[in-house]
């Protein structure tokens, strides 16, 4: 049974993850999408919402499940007994990073391997960053996440400047 790890904070998840998600799931018997709850960062949304969003938007996945997790990946990895990490990279500059997680988790994993997918070209320069900035400023951001996530984040918003 080849289990693999898409781990990322997800905040919120974007038409970019939902894209790597839908081809990875094809790659692997289960798919967990490891959703970050790092007490370090402020997130817009809480990590029950984004477990809840990312859930309703894979239910048809029949191989993809949702789990929360915090500390360390590897540990995540052991705990599940996962042989595989599934990472997104948009261009080169996602590089520097991406490598360095992947080798340090290596260092710490032997076992557990990085696979990198490219994403799509239509959403190489999508970021969940970049859908909050245009948000941030009522912004369209249809092309950047799906529909059902678009009204959250405009109350995330709103209540902000109330
Ligand atoms: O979506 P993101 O924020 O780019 O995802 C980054 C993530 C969650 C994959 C990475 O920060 C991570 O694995 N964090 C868990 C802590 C950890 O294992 N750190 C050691 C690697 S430097």
């Amino acid at each position: 049974m080849k289990r693999a790890i898409y781990p990322g904070s997800f905040d919120p998840i974007t038409f970019g993850h939902l894209d790597i998600i839908k081809r990875a799931s094809k790659l692997c018997d289960e798919l967990i999408i490891g959703v970050l709850n790092n007490k370090q960062k402020n997130p817009l949304f809480s990590i029950d919402e984004r477990v809840s969003m990312i859930s309703e938007l894979t239910e048809n996945l029949d191989n993809v499940k949702v789990e929360c997790f915090e500390g360390l990946l590897v540990d995540f990895a052991k705990k599940k007994d996962a042989q595989v990490i599934i990472r997104g990279l948009r261009a080169v500059t996602d590089f520097e990073n991406e490598i360095q997680l992947a080798q340090s988790n290596k260092v710490q994993y032997p076992e557990l391997e990085t696979l990198f997918m490219t994403t799509s070209l239509k959403y190489s320069y999508l970021s969940s960053t970049v859908a909050k900035e245009f948000a941030s400023y009522g912004g369209d951001i249809s092309l950047f996440v799906p529909p059902q996530v678009i009204p959250l984040i405009e109350a995330k918003f709103n209540n902000k400047e109330k």
